[in-house]
C-alpha cells in the first residue's frame, strides 16, 4: 500500500452466494463491527438481486455497493442483462469486470471487458477490472506478457482524465478459491508490473496514482503480509468477504502503518 499517493480499496467479491434476506443478515452483523475512524475504501460487490438490499442497509456507511458484472450496452433486446444506469440508478458505485470466472465460463474476451469499462466510467461507476494468469501460464513464464496484454485491451481508449478512476484486481486464476495463495512476493512483482504498463500508456502520475488490488485466497490471516507490499492497494476478497468477521480483520489490515 502506499496511502499517499493511492486509495486503498478492500473490496468483497460475493459472487453467486447469498439471498436477499442472508443479504440483510450479514450487513446487520457487518455494521455492528466495522471499524471506525480512518479506515481504507471498502467495497462490497453483491448478486444483483441483492443491490437493494445492501445498499439500504449500508446508505449510513462508508461501504460502497457493487455489482459483479454489468452489459456494455445502454439497453435494449438483452435478455437477462442489467445496464450500467440500472447500476447506479439502484445505488451502485463500483461494478467488477472481467472476473476470470466470467471469461473462462461465459466467454467474455478482452475486447467485451474493454467496452464494459468504457461503458461504466462513463455512468460514473467505478470499474474493479480483473486481470491474471492461468497455472500453464505462469509456468511458461509468460505471466507479465499476458497480464499486459489484457491491461492493455482493457483499457483502451481509457481517457488520460478516467484512468485513475479505474480499479485493477490482479487475481491469478490458479489461486482462486483454491486456498492457495500467491506468495507476497509473487503478488507483488506482478501489481508492481501493472503498474508499469499503466506508467507506458500513460504517465508516471497516473501509474502512481492508481490502486492495484490483490485477489486470490485473500483472508483474514495473510492480508497483512499481502497489504504490506508497496504495490498491492487491497483486495478483492471472494471466500472471506461472505463472513462479516473475517472481512472486518482484512479491513483492519488495510489500515496497518505504511512508512
Ligand atoms: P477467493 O476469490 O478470495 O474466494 O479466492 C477471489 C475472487 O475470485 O475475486
Amino acid at each position: 500500500m502506499n496511502r499517499k499517493y493511492r486509495k486503498t480499496v478492500i473490496a468483497g467479491n460475493w459472487k453467486m452466494n447469498k439471498t436477499p434476506s442472508e443479504t440483510k443478515e450479514f450487513m446487520t452483523a457487518f455494521k455492528a463491527i466495522l471499524p471506525k475512524g480512518r479506515w481504507c475504501d471498502v467495497a462490497l460487490c453483491v448478486p444483483a438481486v441483492c443491490i437493494p438490499t445492501a445498499v439500504r442497509a449500508m446508505r449510513e456507511t462508508r461501504v460502497g455497493i457493487g455489482a459483479e458484472n454489468m452489459n456494455a450496452n445502454a439497453s435494449g433486446a438483452y435478455t437477462g442483462e442489467i445496464s450500467a444506469d440500472m447500476l447506479t440508478d439502484a445505488g451502485c458505485k463500483y461494478v467488477i469486470i472481467g472476473h476470470s470466472e466470467r471469461r473462462e465460463m461465459y466467454g467474455e474476451t478482452d475486447a467485451d471487458v474493454n467496452a464494459k469499462v468504457l461503458t461504466a466510467l462513463n455512468a460514473g461507476l467505478t470499474p474493479i477490472m480483473c486481470c491474471g494468469e492461468t497455472l500453464e501460464q505462469r509456468e511458461a513464464g509468460v505471466t507479465m506478457e499476458h497480464i499486459a496484454m489484457q491491461i492493455k485491451m482493457g483499457l483502451r481508449g481509457v481517457s488520460e482524465d478516467k484512468i485513475r478512476k479505474v480499479v485493477i484486481a490482479y487475481e491469478p486464476i490458479w489461486a482462486i478459491g483454491t486456498g492457495r495463495t500467491a506468495t507476497p512476493e509473487q503478488a507483488q512483482e506482478v501489481c508492481e508490473g501493472i503498474r508499469a504498463v499503466v506508467r507506458k500508456l500513460y504517465s508516471s502520475k497516473n501509474a502512481r496514482a492508481i490502486s492495484v488490488l490483490y485477489g486470490g485466497s485473500m483472508n483474514e490471516k495473510n492480508a497483512y503480509e499481502l497489504l504490506a507490499q508497496p504495490d498491492i492497494d487491497g483486495g478483492l476478497i471472494g471466500g472471506a468477504s461472505l463472513v462479516p468477521e473475517k472481512f472486518v480483520k482484512i479491513i483492519e489490515a488495510a489500515n496497518q502503518p505504511t512508512e
